[in-house]
């Protein structure tokens, strides 16, 4: 058995081309299309079919609709999180609410949203009830982080506690809920389910870190988003809480001030590139990861298998997309 990302992908790719839709409103579902086959990292559904593989020792495939439903339904967040975010590009093309517009982003989100419970419900009926709490738990925890995340945006009090607890909620958890399903699909033991879990939420804080350092030092070009999104709402990343304490006023100063979008997001990014938060924002990230990578060493899988999870974890704090 191989473990690599491209031949993980090959499989989700087939499976979300074989999705079919009714056809009672197809515009309902045009904007689900557009999303789903507008690329992406496939991370979360990859590692629904690597878990399951590694601890059932049998065929990735036999878990495609669980990894669906977690791709379905990372990508219904991302409609929603663009509408929230005032956000106008992904993956390199406008976003749903930009090229439809909000309504159609909202209820094809909707429709998103439920198509994953129904991928996820094809499985054997011993493991749907397992699959069912861990999914929903998940989903509402998501919920939660999106909006600590918008409710920070108009607070300046914001901690790093405050922060690590938001992603945790609005990421990590649907990270270690990708590895949960797939554990639970191989019939895994409850420590082997929760040591996954803690592997894939550790390498989400990790992940979200690096997000957000590529939000505003990253290539548009190669990372698909929009350069400085962060700094022009608001958001209380990790970057922004940091150079706030230590720069004595300054970027509180600026944040204050009425400028251009382009002139906060330069003066901002001098303060961070002063005070170095960039790299230390990249280092955090890095311990987290090998935090999350310490679990792995509890469960029973092949060498090919932990060496395929070691060099994920090491992809989410050095990724340029
Ligand atoms: C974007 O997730 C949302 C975050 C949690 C940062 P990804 O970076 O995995 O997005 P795609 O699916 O690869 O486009
Ligand atoms: C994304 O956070 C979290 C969810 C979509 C749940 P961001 O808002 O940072 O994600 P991007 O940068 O838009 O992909
Ligand atoms: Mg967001
Ligand atoms: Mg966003
Ligand atoms: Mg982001």
């Amino acid at each position: 058995m191989q473990y690599n990302l491209k031949d993980f992908t090959e499989i989700i790719e087939g499976g979300l081309a074989g999705i079919e839709y009714t056809d009672n409103a197809p515009r309902l579902f045009a904007p689900v299309r557009y999303t789903l086959e507008g690329g992406g990292k496939r991370l979360r559904p990859c590692l629904v079919l690597a878990t399951y593989a590694a601890l059932s020792g049998r065929e990735p495939a036999e878990a495609l609709n669980q990894a669906l439903a977690v791709e379905v339904f990372h990508n219904f967040t991302l409609l929603h999180d663009d509408v929230m975010d005032n956000a106008d590009v992904r993956r390199g093309r406008p976003t749903a609410h930009l090229k439809w517009n909000a309504n159609a982003a909202i209820l094809s989100g909707d429709a998103m949203l439920t198509l994953a419970t129904q991928l996820l419900a094809k499985c054997p009926a011993d493991r749907l009830a397992a699959l069912l709490d861990m999914f929903n738990r998940t989903a509402m925890e998501i919920y939660e982080g999106q909006q600590l995340d918008m409710e920070f945006e108009t607070r300046s009090d914001v901690t790093v506690g405050e922060y690590i607890k938001m992603i945790a909620l609005k990421t990590s958890v649907l990270l270690g809920c990708a590895c949960a399903l797939g554990a639970i699909m191989a019939e895994a033991s409850e420590a082997d389910v929760k040591a996954m879990y803690e592997y894939g939420y550790g390498m989400g804080l990790s992940f979200q870190l690096r997000d957000d350092w590529l939000d505003t030092f990253g290539d548009p070009e190669v990372f698909g988003k929009k350069i400085g999104g962060d700094i022009l709402n608001r958001k209380k990343t990790w970057l922004l809480i940091t150079a706030a304490e230590e720069s004595d006023g300054e970027l509180a100063d600026i944040l204050r001030e009425d400028l251009e979008d382009e002139e906060l997001i330069s003066q901002v990014r001098r303060v961070y590139t002063r005070l170095k938060v960039g790299d230390r924002c990249n280092e955090l990230a890095k311990r987290y990861a090998a935090e999350a990578a310490s679990h792995l060493k509890t469960v029973a899988m092949p060498q090919a298998a932990s060496d395929f999870f070691l060099s994920l974890a090491e992809k989410s704090y050095t990724r340029t997309h």
